[in-house]
């Protein structure tokens, strides 16, 4: 037992299947030919059909969202609809009776459901090979519903590891304090006391890369051992994104996202979501709506609308992510970078198994500690002093006075994170300009 409460034990990514066929798309039949390129492609005004082969990630991002194809109708517009409504109307007693009853599709309450909130789930869903998925408003929101659904029926505890991003960890004290929901962190560095905890789970929360010391899990192995007690495997998704880690590819059961970072892109709307490999129930539904924390119909078109530019700028991230960590590490003023995607780095096999490209998160230790870390943080002129990530502009931050400041000193040192640890969301901007600033900061 720690100081937190919680009960603390022993220390080529795959082409994506079946998504957008060719009969979701508006064809005439007379027209209707294959391309086997995988792109579809327009004949005399109309959406000619395509090869039954998937888009690829970038494809369906671009396009992500529309409404008007799957509609089947003419002239529809191409964005979907901000529905900011709060009630829909039921129409008749017998047609209320229907949508109540879920005889029939159709909308009541925009806690319950909307559309602009729903297009989103689908486009997410999509995105990381899921069934379906539920939207939330904000990425902690998220955990709690996939916790709150994985734990459903189960007996043990949920088994999570003490590096996950701070408020998550947060959220899980309160869980286990307050409404008494075992909860076991373990050291995910030692395989064994892993694999053990994931044996006797209720359910299994796991982050990789950890936010922030990018430290990996292996999701297969933690889904064959957590899968003999059928306990389900919840991963947080949000540092590696889908372009750069399948997690459903490895078994996972669910995905949780913070779409306030990557996803949206913008750094200006907050959300989340959970996307769930198999359909999800009916008490999933229940779960998610009565938690209260559903998303609002204009956020929700602002993520449809980051996600288009998604795969560009995760490109654009990963060369400089991997750039910047590898001037870092050449650099004699910082003693330490911890960046999966280095040739060097700890876990070489199972990145290469794992993870597409290291990504563009990534944190160090300056040679002269705390107080050099501060002083980065002052001189930084380029770069956000601010915390989050995912957004388009690099931003810098210290987890211990920031993100993990809820954690007692014990329990963060315990997970490795120091107070002169400094994180780096690296952003889209030019490399040498943020070299440039990098460098005038840590000469400092
Ligand atoms: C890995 C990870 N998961 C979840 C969250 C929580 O997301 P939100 O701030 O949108 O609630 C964060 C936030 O930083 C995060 O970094």
């Amino acid at each position: 037992m720690t100081a937190v409460g919680l009960n603390m034990a022993a220390s080529s990514v795959p082409r994506l299947k079946n998504e957008i066929k060719v009969n979701q798309y508006r064809t005439r039949p007379s027209q209707r030919q294959s391309y086997s390129d995988g792109v579809y492609s327009r004949r005399l005004g109309e959406v000619v059909a395509v090869n039954t082969e998937p888009f690829h990630l970038a494809t369906r991002c671009a396009h992500g969202g529309a409404s008007g194809r799957e509609s089947g109708k003419a002239n529809e517009p191409f964005q979907q609809a901000i529905v900011q409504s709060t009630v829909f109307d039921l129409g008749t007693s017998a047609e209320a009776e229907a949508i109540f009853s879920g005889a029939r599709k159709g909308y009541a309450y925009s806690r319950f459901g909307n559309p602009s909130v729903d297009a989103l789930a689908k486009m997410i869903a999509d995105m990381e090979g899921g069934a379906e998925a539920l939207v939330t408003s904000s990425g902690i929101a998220a955990v709690l519903c996939a916790v709150t659904a994985g734990l459903d029926g189960r007996d043990g505890p949920l088994v999570t590891h003490q590096d996950i991003y701070g408020g998550s960890f947060e959220l899980l004290r309160i869980l286990s304090d307050i409404h008494r929901v075992p909860v076991e962190v373990v050291d995910s560095t030692n395989r064994e006391a892993w694999l053990d905890a994931v044996l006797r789970a209720g359910a299994v929360l796991l982050e990789t890369p950890s936010n922030p010391l990018m430290r990996l899990i292996d999701i297969e192995e933690t889904v064959a051992q957590a899968h003999t007690v059928g306990a389900p495997v919840i991963v947080d998704n949000t540092v590696a994104t889908p372009l750069n880690q399948r997690p459903f590819n490895f078994g996972a059961d669910w995905i949780v996202h913070s779409t306030s970072k990557y996803l949206n892109g913008h750094s200006d709307m907050i959300g989340g979501c959970l996307v769930r490999k198999e359909r999800l129930s009916a008490m999933h539904r229940t779960i998610h709506k009565n938690l209260g924390g559903t998303l609002n119909a204009l956020d929700a078109w602002l993520v449809l609308r980051g996600l288009r530019t998604f795969a560009l700028r995760m490109e654009a991230h990963n060369r400089n992510g991997q750039a910047v960590a590898e001037w870092l590490l050449s650099r004699p003023e910082i003693s330490r970078v911890y960046y999966p995607g280095f040739a060097s780095y700890s876990q070489p096999d199972l990145f290469r198994r794992q993870m597409k490209h290291g990504g563009a998160l990534l944190s160090f230790e300056l040679v002269g500690g705390k107080e050099a870390a501060c002083r980065f943080l002052d001189r930084i002129e380029l770069v956000f002093h601010a915390v989050s990530l995912g957004g388009m502009e690099s931003l810098a931050t210290r987890p211990a006075m920031s993100s993990h400041r809820g954690m007692t000193s014990e329990a963060r040192l315990r997970a490795g994170v120091s107070d002169s640890l400094v994180r780096l969301s690296v952003g889209v901007e030019a490399i040498e300009d943020l070299l440039a600033d990098l460098e005038q900061a840590i000469a400092g």
